[in-house]
């Protein structure tokens, strides 16, 4: 298996291809953030909204799934999901969330701590209303995060909700809404070469107050 895990880049490795500039060019960390992420989109091969979600469960063992962010501004950042599945118990029971970004093609890093709420049912239908058909009748299908008897048992309950909702509207379901989380740790990280990479975090205390920013050892 070793052989899969590529050595430690050598010198020359990390002369080459490296040199990223000043890329904290932007004070306000959400614009910041939206400014790496733009650059993310031209570069990433697919999904560069893309986000690790780790929760923690009632006896404190954290968990993490990728999720897909669908907005961010000043409030927060906000994904979909049942509420029903297992990061809908957890943030239920625990609404704190860590969040994750790696954009391999830039080689940047961003991570967010903070608690979580429900997005308003307005915003969660609109954006509900958005999504392809098959994917809202899919919402309705898939008991996310339970055990399933097979493929064939998904394959049913789409037919099922198919066949109810016909060419009608498709509500969104009470189970399947947004979370928002909403930050008070944001840490930026960029590679730079021999490992020496650079890390800036803002914090605040609460989401009234302003940021400060520093920079940490490596
Ligand atoms: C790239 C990617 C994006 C995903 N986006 C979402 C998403 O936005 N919402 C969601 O509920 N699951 C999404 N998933 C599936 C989750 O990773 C996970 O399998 C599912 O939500 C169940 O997680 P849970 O059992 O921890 O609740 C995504 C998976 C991948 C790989």
């Amino acid at each position: 298996m070793s052989d899969l895990i590529p050595p430690s880049p050598s010198e020359e490795a990390y002369a080459v291809d490296q040199d990223q500039g000043d890329v904290f060019t932007i004070e306000d960390p959400i614009a910041l953030f939206a400014d790496w992420l733009a650059l993310a989109h031209k570069k990433e091969p697919n999904d560069a909204n893309a986000m690790a979600l780790a929760t923690v469960d009632e006896t404190g063992l954290p968990d993490v799934r990728m999720v897909l962010l669908k907005d961010i501004d000043a409030c927060g950042l906000t994904f979909y999901t049942n509420l029903e599945s297992a990061k809908g118990r957890e943030l239920a029971a625990n609404p704190k969330a860590a969040i994750v970004f790696h954009w391999k093609s830039i080689r940047r890093q961003v991570r967010f701590r903070g608690e979580v709420e429900l997005v308003s049912d307005e915003e969660a239908d609109a954006y509900f209303a958005s999504r392809a058909r098959g994917a809202r009748i899919g919402a309705w299908a898939s008991q996310q995060s339970r055990p399933m008897e097979g493929r064939f048992a998904l394959e049913k309950a789409v037919a099922a909700k198919t066949a109810k909702f016909g060419l009608g509207e498709i509500p969104r379901p009470p189970h399947w809404s947004g979370y928002r989380v909403k930050p008070v740790e944001i840490e930026f990280w960029v590679n730079r070469p021999f490992r020496l990479h650079e890390r800036l975090l803002y914090a605040r205390k609460d989401l009234e107050s302003g940021w400060t920013k520093e920079h940490l050892y490596p």
